[in-house]
């Protein structure tokens, strides 16, 4: 399964095709629907989660509720295009239009315009903007969807924004349904506070704040993913699909980088036969990975964002019309993105997983997968 995007923040509309989806899954659009509602949530957003109000047409792929094999294309509008119709006109002329020539640091504008030659920095940050990743977590739907029919389950939370931390949490102290009704995805009432503070605190001063935030998936089997190609290994695949996230700076997996000042004794999980006959692990510091493929434990993994670039006090920049200092450009813009950015990452980690059980059981048809999952299931029970 894969995706591919297209759209502008202010254009009419945000277009995924979603390729290589098995035939005969079940798709709910209401479900689709709640998983953008769920990205454009979150204490610290700007003014333009208020304007949109995300939901999904289906243009192919899918009929009477369920796919037909085809690549399914999805769509959703911007509904702030209305207030950018002169700015974003197809064939109209740019005569009136003020360009953007501050480009922020830390935002795709100069490189964009250094690699492009565009002189108006507009015509990279419409594209750069991460309102792209409301296409990637309708995609992320669909994978999460096809998951579900194996009794996985991706969920993530919010572990820290700025200074205000729950530190590390293991998953079973995380209930999802606490971390859906905070604002801040956070699991702790008292530092979802702190949070909010630290966002008001930012704002106030026109700053933006990063975080750090946890993405978990339950229910695996072992085996997916691969250790004899380097393209194959299932950790090099998450890493790289939660890194392509706008602001993502840094992923681990389990235990993650404090595993480097450790004895092995302390790092590796002890292989154990639980009650039931299933090979686990005593702990799980690895993350549920190992070898470039899950051991059967939940997938984790941690990802760190850095601040939004955009700040309403802006830094210092080169105007690229004149060369001369200026301050860098403002658009509206959130002040954290942190809570948004996990249910992005929840999408990207479910289209590599959804894939890799593609590759494990096939990938034309539901029914065959569920077919060859009952066997490997089987033979793997001891
Ligand atoms: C959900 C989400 C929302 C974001 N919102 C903004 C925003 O409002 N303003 C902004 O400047 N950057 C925002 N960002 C971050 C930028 O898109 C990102 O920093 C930029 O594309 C440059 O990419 P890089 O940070 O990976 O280098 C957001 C990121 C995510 C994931």
């Amino acid at each position: 399964m894969r995706y591919t995007t297209a759209g502008e923040s202010h254009g009419p509309a945000l277009i995924t095709v979603v390729s290589d989806v098995p035939h005969g899954l079940e798709l709910d659009k209401t479900a689709i629907d709640l998983e953008l509602a769920r990205r454009q949530r979150g204490y610290g957003r700007g003014g333009r989660m208020a304007i949109e109000s995300d939901a999904v047409t289906v243009l192919s792929g899918v009929r009477f509720g369920r796919t037909i094999g085809s690549p399914v294309t999805l769509l959703i509008e911007n509904r702030d295009a209305a207030n950018w119709s002169a700015i974003m006109d197809p064939w109209g002329s740019d005569e009136g239009v003020e360009p953007v020539t501050a480009p922020r640091p830390g935002h795709a504008d100069l490189p964009g315009c250094q690699r492009t030659g565009a002189r108006d920095v507009r015509d990279i940050l419409e594209r750069a903007s991460a309102r792209e990743t409301a296409a990637r977590v309708a995609a992320g739907a669909i994978a999460k969807a096809l998951l579900a029919e194996f009794g996985v389950v991706v969920r993530s939370w919010v572990e820290a924004i700025g200074p205000a931390s729950t530190g590390p949490r293991v998953p079973d102290a995380v209930a999802p349904d606490v971390v859906e009704a905070s604002d801040v995805r956070c699991p702790d009432a008292a530092v979802s506070q702190d949070m909010r503070s630290a966002i008001d605190a930012a704002r106030d001063v026109g700053e933006s704040l990063g975080g750090v935030f946890v993405v978990v998936a339950e229910g695996l089997v072992p085996g997916l993913g691969g250790y004899a190609q380097a393209h194959e290994r299932l950790d090099a695949r998450l890493a790289a699909a939660v890194v392509s996230i706008p602001a993502v700076k840094g992923v681990e997996f389990g235990d993650g980088f404090a595993c480097a000042t450790r004895p092995g004794s302390e790092v590796h999980d002890e292989i154990v036969l639980d009650a039931t006959g299933v090979l686990r692990r005593a702990t799980n510091r690895a993350g549920g990975l190992e070898g470039g493929m899950t051991n059967g434990e939940p997938v984790l993994v941690r990802a760190a964002m850095k601040p939004i670039p955009t700040l309403m006090r802006p830094l210092s920049t080169i105007d690229l019309a004149t060369g001369e200092v200026a301050d860098a450009a403002r658009e509206r813009s959130d002040v954290c993105a942190v809570p948004a950015a996990a249910v992005v990452a929840e999408a990207e980690v479910a289209l590599v997983l959804a894939d890799a059980y593609q590759d494990l059981f096939g990938g034309g048809c539901v029914e065959d997968m569920r077919t060859a999952y009952e066997s490997y299931t089987a033979r793997i029970a001891w």
